[in-house]
């Protein structure tokens, strides 16, 4: 019996990693899955996490929301002999031997990944000498996603000083706050270059908001749109021309959450801490990339 505590299903991405978990902890696989969607609250899966302690799962997975605030239902775990193992964003607990393995992905990377693309493509299109104004929507404040990809760029766009990040905000990960805090940047900034979107479905409702200012953007555009996750949706933004960019992030965890059980079963070691290859995906590559996509 495996109790799975779900961040909730704000994005694209959400809803990709939970079907991923569904379809691989199937009775017909030899499981039963407790599944529990805390609707992006922490105190819900805090709540989710000790009714699996109470159903006496033999495994415990968790999505945290944010990174801190563990320790104390992690102790319970522990206390009553049942493994943990975090996936997607990261836990930060004064313990380790808290949880038995992370999977996920590399946040910080991605922040690194988005800058030396936007570099390069400066570059490629003679602006690399031009004033550069940036804004992000971040997810949600104190997720590992977040911090991982907020930190990233702060940390590369030091290489370049003719970046200016004129502000950042939450646009929570939805689509809906993402437009609603674009719609607000454009009202106090006349001179946005680059938006940063710490996930496609902000990303999405950007564009809206852009469009619906009477402004352009995407490759032929007046502002670049940098993204993270890399979900369907953003290649049909990418191929209609109005994303230049995706980050990807993978959201395929079932099976390697899997892998980690089985080999536990076995008595066999796992690794504490394992990423997921990811790749960047520009637009001029995305009619090619699509068909191969699985999410
Ligand atoms: O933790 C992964 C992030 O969470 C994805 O980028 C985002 O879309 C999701 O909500």
């Amino acid at each position: 019996m495996v109790g799975f505590s779900q961040v909730g299903a704000e994005s694209d991405w959400r809803t990709a990693n939970t079907e991923s978990m569904k379809s691989t902890f199937t009775e017909a696989n030899g499981y039963k899955l407790i599944f529990d969607d805390a609707q992006q609250k922490q105190e819900n899966q805090l709540k989710a996490v000790r009714n699996f302690i109470q159903q006496d799962v033999d495994y415990i997975v968790i999505a945290p929301v944010t990174e801190t605030g563990w320790d104390t239902v992690l102790q319970e775990a522990k206390d009553a002999g049942i493994p943990v193992i975090i996936v997607d964003r990261m836990i930060d607990v004064s313990d380790d031997s808290l949880y038995t393995a992370w999977v996920g992905s590399n946040f910080l990377q991605e922040g690194y990944d988005a800058v030396a693309w936007l570099g390069d493509y400066l570059k490629k299109n003679n602006r690399s000498d031009d004033d550069i104004n940036i804004v992000t929507l971040q997810g949600t404040i104190g997720s590992s996603a977040q911090i991982g990809r907020t930190d990233g760029v702060e940390e590369k766009m030091k290489d370049y000083p003719k970046w200016k990040m004129l502000e950042r905000q939450t646009g929570e990960f939805t689509q809906a706050k993402g437009q609603e805090v674009m719609e607000s940047f454009l009202k106090t900034y006349q001179d946005i270059d680059v938006v940063i979107a710490e996930n496609d479905n902000m990303a999405f409702g950007a564009i809206d908001a852009i469009k619906a200012a009477g402004k352009t953007c995407g490759p032929k555009g007046d502002i670049i749109i940098i993204s993270f996750d890399a979900v369907a949706a953003a290649f049909d933004s990418m191929i209609a021309g109005d994303m230049n960019v995706s980050v990807e992030c993978n959201p395929l965890h079932g099976p390697r959450v899997a892998e980690i059980i089985q080999k536990l079963e076995k008595g066999e070691s796992v690794d504490k801490i394992a990423y997921v290859q990811e790749g960047v995906y520009p637009a001029d590559t995305a009619a090619q990339e699509k068909p191969k996509r699985a999410y």
